[in-house]
């Protein structure tokens, strides 16, 4: 490059001068594109929360529907049941069908597990008023650990359990309780033998969270967008209401299900805000 020549002070001076503006200019320059790249980002996450927030809209409109519809079969068929029961019961006492006891009384229990399961969906479906109680989430998870882990057993697979130190939240616990099998089930499912299911608690910034993490070989992308679809099964005995439950159940104590998935295995994250519901 050929050497600038200055034939005066005056033009020395000038040209420090536009060099120094030149500098300040690339600054400003620099100072702009930084800016524009974290509008840009910003720009690119509240997209994405937008998205999510839609898609979360469209589910819960789907999960109303189904609710109705739920509710409505659901009421039809206890009738039905309760008849059945009634029949059940009078010829469970007759003394010539005594060698058939136990099978009418397994008969009766059956009828009864299958009237709970559609009571439990009711409850779910009709959005009554539940009592909230101010409980903590590693008691109930404590309590739910050896049904789990017998669960897990059955299946050839390992369970742990890893309570961190957490708030207690106002929570209806049944339904939360719901909500750990279906996604302890889920991960259970997902594994192959000798697989180990780890779920834990703790604290993020303001949320309780759970976390259930499985060694499966995670969900692919057509599926992720999935979850939570009603009767959206990838199982050949799954009636796909257990994740819609999960999102129903969450979204009644204003948390939020978040997952995270590889082929090392899938973990979901339930956060629970740590205030008051309804605050
Ligand atoms: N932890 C997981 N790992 C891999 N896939 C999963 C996991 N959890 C859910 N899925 C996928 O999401 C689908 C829907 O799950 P969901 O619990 O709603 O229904 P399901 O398990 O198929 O049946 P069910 O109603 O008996 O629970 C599953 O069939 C499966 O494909
Ligand atoms: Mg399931």
């Amino acid at each position: 490059m050929a050497a600038a020549r200055f034939y005066s002070i005056e033009d020395w001076e000038k040209f420090v001068d536009i060099k120094q503006e030149l500098i300040k200019v690339k600054e400003q320059r620099r100072n702009l594109q930084q800016k524009l790249e974290a509008l840009t980002e910003k720009l690119k996450l509240e997209t994405e929360k937008r998205e999510y927030s839609e898609n979360e809209i469209t589910k819960l409109g789907r999960l109303n529907m189904i609710g109705q519809l739920a509710a409505g079969l659901g009421h039809e068929i206890r009738n039905p049941m309760t008849t059945i029961r009634g029949f059940l019961q009078m010829l469970q006492s007759k003394t010539d069908l005594h060698t058939y006891k136990n099978y009418f009384e397994l008969m009766i229990e059956e009828l009864d597990r299958a009237n709970l399961i559609i009571t439990d969906y009711l409850s779910l479906a009709k959005d009554k008023p539940v009592e909230l109680k101010r409980l903590c989430l590693n008691k109930l998870l404590d309590d739910l650990f050896p049904l789990m882990q017998a669960d897990a057993y059955t299946q050839g697979k390992k369970c742990v359990f890893e309570p961190g130190k957490v708030m207690e939240f106002e929570m209806v616990s049944n339904e939360i309780t719901q909500l750990v099998l279906n996604l302890a089930r889920n991960g259970l499912e997902a594994m192959p033998l000798d697989g180990c299911l780890t779920i834990k608690t703790f604290m993020d910034d303001q949320n309780i969270v759970l976390s259930v993490k499985d060694e499966g070989k995670g969900i692919s992308e057509e599926h992720l967008s999935k979850l939570g679809t009603p009767f959206f099964t990838t199982k050949e005995n799954g009636t796909g209401l257990g994740l819609p439950m999960c999102y129903k159940i969450a979204a009644k104590h204003n948390a939020f299900i978040d997952v995270k998935t590889g082929s090392d295995g899938t973990t979901f994250f339930v956060r629970f805000p740590a205030s008051k519901i309804g605050d």
